[in-house]
């Protein structure tokens, strides 16, 4: 069997992680090809090589790589872009190289892939949609990819909560909820933790270190994190917030400079520390006492909250959409509304107040992820979902032969 994963971009958020595990244990199982085609260079090139797998780069020029749904101006372009001259040369030499490695699955990742592979999929491939968002939440792109929906042969779903959307907004499309899975070997409690101040002086004994790890995507809640902290002025937290401003659309993410402005002006520049995206996050993971998600809007899945758990860390995440069903409040994490920074700072203080209480909530963590997140169990109803697909199509072609 021949996949060909279809990203639109080279770097590395949630839904690359995901397709670099899905790819790893396709490599391991030995009776699949894989290959990936990006529309940029970047780190998810260099980790996929790494892997053994091949990758193709066709650059997507930068005017359609920026459209994105956030920008207004965007919106009309985006419409007006896959029909436009300056989508059509772009669309054929996609096309070309798709074709070149005849997939059986074109597998897409991310809505603008979703599109493309509509639109450029080879006559032989079955073309799957791994949904990490909720369609019906993109006005613009969602309808567009109704639009095409027939030309999808199933989707993946990253959980209950996505599928449930897709299926009201994409009825026609055949679904399948694969809950993404973490490496758990690597994401052990136990190992290398990554030191988060150059300067011990910062963190005297005693200290919380409190962390957010996320795309600096606005949506993400960093402003509900930094206002939490400025009601936790007398606790002994340093706070982190860990990321960048990863994709290229436009006016969808913060930027550094407005955090900093933010933190300032809230009054806790001099206790967070601003950090990139590491390479490996699970040291990341291991040096925060707890970790934080703060998302203001349903959060599709929560890769950094399987994450976290895995790694047996207290984690506090916001109730809703899929991220909402990865804890379970007070039992294996602690759970706060999203956007409401006054009950996010009450769970900071009530687990920064109570080691016992962190590690209680850590070791039932990583007992979920061993029952939930196994990564194996993922890839495995992936590769099980292909083969049905291709098993179906052969089906049917021999039906039709019958027939005729
Ligand atoms: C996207 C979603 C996030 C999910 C990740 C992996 O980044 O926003 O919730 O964890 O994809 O599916």
């Amino acid at each position: 069997m021949r996949v060909l994963f279809l990203n639109p971009a080279g770097c590395i958020g949630g839904a690359e992680r995901v397709l670099l595990g899905i790819g790893r244990a396709l490599q391991a199982d030995g009776t699949v090809a894989v290959r990936l085609l990006t529309t940029s260079d970047g780190p998810l090139v260099d980790d996929a090589r790494r892997l053994g797998i091949g990758v193709d780069v066709v650059p997507i020029p930068p005017a359609l790589a920026r459209l994105g749904e956030q920008s207004f101006a965007g919106r009309a372009a985006w419409a007006a872009g896959f029909r436009a001259p300056l989508a059509a040369p772009y669309l054929l030499r996609l096309r070309r190289a798709i074709a070149a490695w005849r997939p059986d699955v074109l597998h897409t990742n991310g809505l603008k892939a979703h599109l493309l592979g509509a639109l450029t999929r080879p006559g032989g491939a079955r073309l799957v949609w791994h949904l990490h968002d909720y369609v019906s939440s993109r006005p613009f792109t969602g309808r567009l990819l109704r639009g095409c929906a027939r030309r999808c042969d199933t989707a993946f779903a990253v959980s209950e909560d996505v599928a449930a959307d897709a299926r009201a907004f994409l009825p026609r499309v055949p679904l399948v909820t694969i809950e993404n899975g973490v490496d758990l070997a690597r994401f052990a409690v136990a190992g290398p933790r990554t030191r988060l101040d150059p300067d011990a002086a910062l963190t005297p004994p005693g200290t919380i270190r409190v962390g957010l790890v996320a795309t600096y995507a606005r949506w993400k809640g960093h402003d509900v994190f930094l206002r939490a902290l400025a009601r936790l002025r007398h606790l002994p937290i340093r706070a982190y917030i860990i990321g960048g401003p990863i994709y290229e659309t436009d006016s969808s993410q913060w930027t550094r400079a407005e955090l900093r402005a933010l933190a300032a002006a809230t009054g806790v520049a001099d206790r967070v520390r601003f950090l990139d995206f590491a390479h490996d996050v699970a040291p990341v993971m291991r040096a925060l006492d707890v970790v934080v998600h703060a998302s203001t809007s349903r959060e599709p899945f929560g890769l950094v909250i399987a994450e976290a758990m895995s790694t047996g860390r207290a984690v506090i995440a916001s109730r809703a959409g899929g991220a909402a069903a990865l804890v379970t409040d007070g039992a294996d994490g602690l759970l706060h509304d999203p956007a409401d920074d006054a009950g996010l700072a009450v769970a900071i203080a009530r687990l920064a107040a109570d080691a016992a209480d962190r590690h209680r909530l850590g070791a039932a963590a990583r007992a979920t992820a061993e029952r939930r997140f196994d990564d194996a169990r993922a890839a495995a109803a992936v590769l099980a979902s292909y083969r049905h697909l291709l098993r179906n199509t052969h089906r049917q072609a021999s039906t039709a032969g019958a027939v005729a």
